[in-house]
Protein backbone atom coordinates (compact mmCIF):
# COMPACT_ATOMS: atom_id res chain seq x y z
CA UNK A 1 0.00 0.00 0.00
CA UNK A 2 2.50 2.21 1.22
CA UNK A 3 5.00 1.11 -1.71
CA UNK A 4 2.09 2.03 -4.18
CA UNK A 5 1.70 5.51 -2.50
CA UNK A 6 5.15 6.09 -3.02
CA UNK A 7 5.23 5.12 -6.77
CA UNK A 8 2.50 7.34 -7.55
CA UNK A 9 4.21 10.24 -6.34
CA UNK A 10 7.28 9.46 -8.08
CA UNK A 11 5.38 8.95 -11.46
CA UNK A 12 3.71 12.14 -10.72
CA UNK A 13 7.04 14.01 -10.03
CA UNK A 14 9.00 12.14 -13.55
CA UNK A 15 5.60 13.23 -15.50
CA UNK A 16 6.59 17.37 -14.43
CA UNK A 17 7.77 19.34 -17.10
CA UNK A 18 9.70 22.20 -16.64
CA UNK A 19 8.58 24.25 -19.67
CA UNK A 20 4.95 25.39 -17.48
CA UNK A 21 7.19 27.84 -15.84
CA UNK A 22 8.95 26.80 -12.51
CA UNK A 23 6.83 29.02 -10.08
CA UNK A 24 3.40 27.42 -11.46
CA UNK A 25 5.09 23.77 -11.60
CA UNK A 26 5.80 24.25 -7.85
CA UNK A 27 2.07 24.98 -7.29
CA UNK A 28 0.91 22.19 -8.80
CA UNK A 29 3.49 20.13 -6.34
CA UNK A 30 1.99 21.99 -3.16
CA UNK A 31 -0.75 19.30 -2.73
CA UNK A 32 1.54 16.29 -3.15
CA UNK A 33 3.40 17.61 -0.68
CA UNK A 34 1.11 18.07 1.86
CA UNK A 35 0.44 14.28 0.91
CA UNK A 36 3.72 13.31 1.96
CA UNK A 37 3.77 14.40 5.17
CA UNK A 38 1.95 11.13 6.41
CA UNK A 39 3.61 8.76 8.98
CA UNK A 40 3.51 5.96 6.34
CA UNK A 41 5.04 7.95 3.64
CA UNK A 42 7.73 9.24 6.05
CA UNK A 43 8.27 5.48 7.20
CA UNK A 44 8.89 4.17 3.65
CA UNK A 45 11.46 7.15 3.07
CA UNK A 46 12.98 6.32 6.50
CA UNK A 47 13.10 2.64 5.12
CA UNK A 48 14.50 4.05 1.26
CA UNK A 49 17.02 5.82 3.01
CA UNK A 50 18.33 3.21 5.91
CA UNK A 51 18.58 1.06 2.79
CA UNK A 52 20.97 3.24 1.02
CA UNK A 53 24.68 2.95 1.30
CA UNK A 54 25.47 6.30 0.08
CA UNK A 55 22.79 7.86 2.16
CA UNK A 56 24.24 6.13 5.17
CA UNK A 57 28.21 6.95 3.90
CA UNK A 58 27.51 10.35 3.36
CA UNK A 59 30.13 12.57 5.05
CA UNK A 60 28.06 15.18 6.44
CA UNK A 61 29.62 18.80 6.65
CA UNK A 62 28.70 22.03 8.45
CA UNK A 63 26.48 23.43 6.23
CA UNK A 64 24.62 20.48 5.89
CA UNK A 65 21.08 20.89 6.75
CA UNK A 66 20.02 17.55 8.18
CA UNK A 67 17.83 15.54 6.10
CA UNK A 68 16.38 12.68 4.13
CA UNK A 69 15.94 12.15 0.29
CA UNK A 70 12.65 11.47 -0.77
CA UNK A 71 13.23 11.85 -4.30
CA UNK A 72 15.17 13.57 -7.05
CA UNK A 73 16.58 13.25 -10.45
CA UNK A 74 17.74 15.92 -12.77
CA UNK A 75 15.22 18.18 -12.39
CA UNK A 76 13.53 17.54 -9.36
CA UNK A 77 15.17 17.60 -5.63
CA UNK A 78 12.95 16.11 -2.87
CA UNK A 79 13.74 16.16 0.87
CA UNK A 80 12.41 16.42 4.35
CA UNK A 81 14.78 18.94 5.77
CA UNK A 82 15.24 19.22 9.53
CA UNK A 83 15.85 22.52 11.70
CA UNK A 84 16.60 22.22 15.23
CA UNK A 85 17.27 25.43 17.89
CA UNK A 86 20.14 26.93 19.03
CA UNK A 87 21.24 27.13 22.78
CA UNK A 88 20.59 30.47 23.03
CA UNK A 89 17.09 29.56 21.81
CA UNK A 90 17.47 33.34 20.58
CA UNK A 91 14.89 33.18 17.41
CA UNK A 92 15.31 37.29 16.91
CA UNK A 93 18.55 36.06 14.83
CA UNK A 94 19.61 34.69 11.64
CA UNK A 95 20.42 30.74 10.99
CA UNK A 96 21.96 31.82 7.93
CA UNK A 97 23.62 34.07 5.81
CA UNK A 98 21.40 35.99 3.11
CA UNK A 99 21.55 34.06 0.44
CA UNK A 100 19.79 32.99 -2.85
CA UNK A 101 19.93 29.51 -4.67
CA UNK A 102 20.84 30.77 -7.96
CA UNK A 103 18.77 29.30 -10.61
CA UNK A 104 17.22 26.75 -8.21
CA UNK A 105 13.30 27.61 -7.22
CA UNK A 106 12.14 26.14 -3.72
CA UNK A 107 9.02 24.94 -2.13
CA UNK A 108 9.40 24.32 1.42
CA UNK A 109 6.00 23.32 3.80
CA UNK A 110 6.65 22.96 7.26
CA UNK A 111 4.75 19.90 8.44
CA UNK A 112 5.90 19.60 11.68
CA UNK A 113 6.96 22.66 14.60
CA UNK A 114 6.47 26.41 14.56
CA UNK A 115 8.71 27.22 11.40
CA UNK A 116 10.42 30.23 11.41
CA UNK A 117 10.73 33.61 10.56
CA UNK A 118 12.09 34.76 6.89
CA UNK A 119 12.90 37.62 5.02
CA UNK A 120 12.80 38.01 1.19
CA UNK A 121 14.77 40.87 -0.75
CA UNK A 122 14.28 42.20 -4.75
CA UNK A 123 16.35 39.94 -7.04
CA UNK A 124 17.31 43.21 -8.80
CA UNK A 125 20.25 43.95 -6.14
CA UNK A 126 22.07 47.29 -6.35
CA UNK A 127 25.94 47.17 -6.33
CA UNK A 128 28.26 49.37 -5.11
CA UNK A 129 31.98 49.57 -5.21
CA UNK A 130 33.70 46.76 -3.34
CA UNK A 131 31.16 44.33 -3.22
CA UNK A 132 28.58 46.10 -1.21
CA UNK A 133 25.30 46.30 -2.32
CA UNK A 134 22.06 47.55 -1.69
CA UNK A 135 19.29 45.38 -0.43
CA UNK A 136 15.40 45.70 -1.01
CA UNK A 137 13.15 43.88 1.23
CA UNK A 138 9.92 42.49 -0.82
CA UNK A 139 8.34 40.22 2.33
CA UNK A 140 8.71 39.91 5.73
CA UNK A 141 6.99 36.96 7.69
CA UNK A 142 6.77 33.63 10.29
CA UNK A 143 6.90 30.66 7.65
CA UNK A 144 4.19 28.43 10.29
CA UNK A 145 3.20 24.95 10.35
CA UNK A 146 0.82 24.13 7.56
CA UNK A 147 1.96 26.93 4.94
CA UNK A 148 4.18 26.70 1.64
CA UNK A 149 6.75 29.16 0.70
CA UNK A 150 8.58 29.69 -2.81
CA UNK A 151 11.47 31.44 -2.96
CA UNK A 152 12.50 32.16 -6.54
CA UNK A 153 15.39 31.87 -8.65
CA UNK A 154 18.35 34.22 -7.28
CA UNK A 155 15.93 35.40 -5.18
CA UNK A 156 17.62 36.45 -1.60
CA UNK A 157 16.19 35.25 1.43
CA UNK A 158 17.08 34.87 5.15
CA UNK A 159 15.88 32.52 7.56
CA UNK A 160 15.29 32.69 11.37
CA UNK A 161 16.58 30.42 13.93
CA UNK A 162 13.61 28.30 15.41
CA UNK A 163 12.58 28.02 19.08
CA UNK A 164 11.51 23.81 18.45
CA UNK A 165 12.44 21.18 16.12
CA UNK A 166 10.97 22.28 13.02
CA UNK A 167 10.66 19.70 9.91
CA UNK A 168 9.75 20.76 6.63
CA UNK A 169 9.24 19.29 3.10
CA UNK A 170 11.20 20.97 0.43
CA UNK A 171 11.21 20.44 -3.26
CA UNK A 172 14.10 22.47 -5.73
CA UNK A 173 13.51 22.90 -9.36
CA UNK A 174 16.04 23.84 -11.61
CA UNK A 175 15.67 26.51 -14.09
CA UNK A 176 15.78 25.61 -17.60
CA UNK A 177 18.53 26.98 -19.03
CA UNK A 178 20.45 28.31 -16.44
CA UNK A 179 22.49 25.37 -15.20
CA UNK A 180 25.99 26.45 -16.33
CA UNK A 181 25.61 29.76 -14.84
CA UNK A 182 25.70 28.20 -11.31
CA UNK A 183 29.90 28.59 -11.20
CA UNK A 184 31.66 28.69 -7.26
CA UNK A 185 32.26 33.00 -8.55
CA UNK A 186 28.53 34.24 -8.94
CA UNK A 187 28.45 36.23 -5.35
CA UNK A 188 25.22 34.82 -4.16
CA UNK A 189 25.33 35.04 -0.62
CA UNK A 190 25.83 38.55 1.74
CA UNK A 191 26.52 39.44 5.02
CA UNK A 192 26.95 42.54 7.37
CA UNK A 193 30.12 44.48 6.99
CA UNK A 194 30.22 48.33 8.74
CA UNK A 195 26.37 48.21 8.47
CA UNK A 196 26.13 47.43 4.84
CA UNK A 197 25.57 44.10 3.22
CA UNK A 198 28.23 43.01 1.42
CA UNK A 199 28.13 40.16 -1.45
CA UNK A 200 30.27 37.20 -1.74
CA UNK A 201 30.99 34.24 -4.04
CA UNK A 202 30.85 30.66 -2.60
CA UNK A 203 34.58 29.87 -2.95
CA UNK A 204 35.52 33.17 -0.98
CA UNK A 205 32.82 32.67 1.59
CA UNK A 206 34.14 28.78 1.79
CA UNK A 207 37.70 30.34 2.27
CA UNK A 208 36.89 32.63 5.10
CA UNK A 209 35.52 29.95 7.02
CA UNK A 210 38.05 27.39 6.41
CA UNK A 211 39.63 28.15 9.85
CA UNK A 212 36.42 27.48 11.65
CA UNK A 213 35.18 24.41 9.51
CA UNK A 214 38.82 22.75 10.76
CA UNK A 215 37.43 23.09 14.44
CA UNK A 216 34.02 22.12 13.17
CA UNK A 217 34.18 18.61 15.19
CA UNK A 218 30.24 17.53 16.03
CA UNK A 219 30.26 14.73 13.81
CA UNK A 220 27.36 13.13 16.00
CA UNK A 221 25.07 16.05 14.99
CA UNK A 222 23.28 15.34 11.42
CA UNK A 223 23.19 11.71 12.05
CA UNK A 224 21.53 12.36 16.16
CA UNK A 225 19.30 14.74 14.27
CA UNK A 226 18.12 12.50 11.67
CA UNK A 227 17.49 9.51 14.51
CA UNK A 228 15.65 11.89 16.64
CA UNK A 229 13.38 12.36 13.80
CA UNK A 230 12.39 9.05 13.21
CA UNK A 231 11.15 8.62 16.88
CA UNK A 232 9.90 12.15 17.14
CA UNK A 233 7.35 10.89 13.78
CA UNK A 234 6.54 7.79 15.84
CA UNK A 235 8.80 5.14 13.62
CA UNK A 236 7.83 1.88 14.92
CA UNK A 237 9.36 -0.83 12.97
CA UNK A 238 12.28 -2.19 14.93
CA UNK A 239 12.25 -5.61 13.05
CA UNK A 240 13.53 -3.16 10.18
CA UNK A 241 16.18 -1.14 12.24
CA UNK A 242 17.29 -4.80 13.69
CA UNK A 243 17.81 -5.52 9.92
CA UNK A 244 19.98 -2.96 9.43
CA UNK A 245 21.81 -2.91 12.08
CA UNK A 246 22.55 -6.49 11.07
CA UNK A 247 23.11 -6.31 7.75
CA UNK A 248 23.91 -3.36 7.03
CA UNK A 249 27.24 -1.64 6.92
CA UNK A 250 26.83 1.03 9.31
CA UNK A 251 29.44 3.41 10.46
CA UNK A 252 29.76 3.62 14.13
CA UNK A 253 27.61 7.18 14.15
CA UNK A 254 24.83 5.47 12.37
CA UNK A 255 25.30 2.25 14.68
CA UNK A 256 25.42 4.06 17.52
CA UNK A 257 22.04 6.17 17.18
CA UNK A 258 20.28 3.41 15.50
CA UNK A 259 20.84 0.92 18.56
CA UNK A 260 19.13 3.69 20.54
CA UNK A 261 16.12 3.77 18.29
CA UNK A 262 15.64 -0.13 18.42
CA UNK A 263 15.98 0.23 22.17
CA UNK A 264 13.35 3.25 22.35
CA UNK A 265 15.87 5.41 24.40
CA UNK A 266 14.41 8.74 24.28
CA UNK A 267 16.53 10.82 21.88
CA UNK A 268 17.42 14.32 22.51
CA UNK A 269 17.63 16.50 19.39
CA UNK A 270 20.99 18.46 18.92
CA UNK A 271 21.51 22.10 18.87
CA UNK A 272 22.20 24.15 16.00
CA UNK A 273 25.68 26.08 15.87
CA UNK A 274 24.82 28.74 13.85
CA UNK A 275 28.35 30.20 13.80
CA UNK A 276 29.59 28.22 10.98
CA UNK A 277 27.20 29.63 8.48
CA UNK A 278 28.70 33.26 9.32
CA UNK A 279 31.66 35.42 8.54
CA UNK A 280 30.93 37.63 11.26
CA UNK A 281 28.07 37.03 13.83
CA UNK A 282 25.22 35.93 13.08
CA UNK A 283 22.81 39.73 12.67
CA UNK A 284 19.72 39.85 14.61
CA UNK A 285 16.50 40.40 12.39
CA UNK A 286 16.11 44.17 13.68
CA UNK A 287 19.62 44.99 12.61
CA UNK A 288 18.71 43.55 9.08
CA UNK A 289 15.50 45.84 8.96
CA UNK A 290 17.45 48.63 9.64
CA UNK A 291 20.21 48.68 7.13
CA UNK A 292 17.47 47.10 4.39
CA UNK A 293 15.18 49.86 2.46
CA UNK A 294 11.63 48.51 1.55
FE1 LIG B 1 17.71 29.14 1.39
Amino acid sequence: MVKDIYSDIIRKLNSASNCEGTVQLHKKFHGIMKNIASLNFISKVIEENLSNQEFLDKEWTCFDIPFLQIYNNNLIDLKYHLFFPNKSFKISNASYMIHSHKSSVLSSYVFSGKGYHTIHFDKDIKHIANNYVELRITKDFFHSQGNFNIVDSYEPHLVSNVSEPTFTIVLWTLGDNDILKDDYNVPRSFYLEKNRFKAINDSDFLHKMSDKVDHYNYKDYHIQAICYFIQKVGYKNIAFLKKVQKEGNLNDLWGKWISRLITEELINYPFFNEKFNFINESPELSEIRNIASF
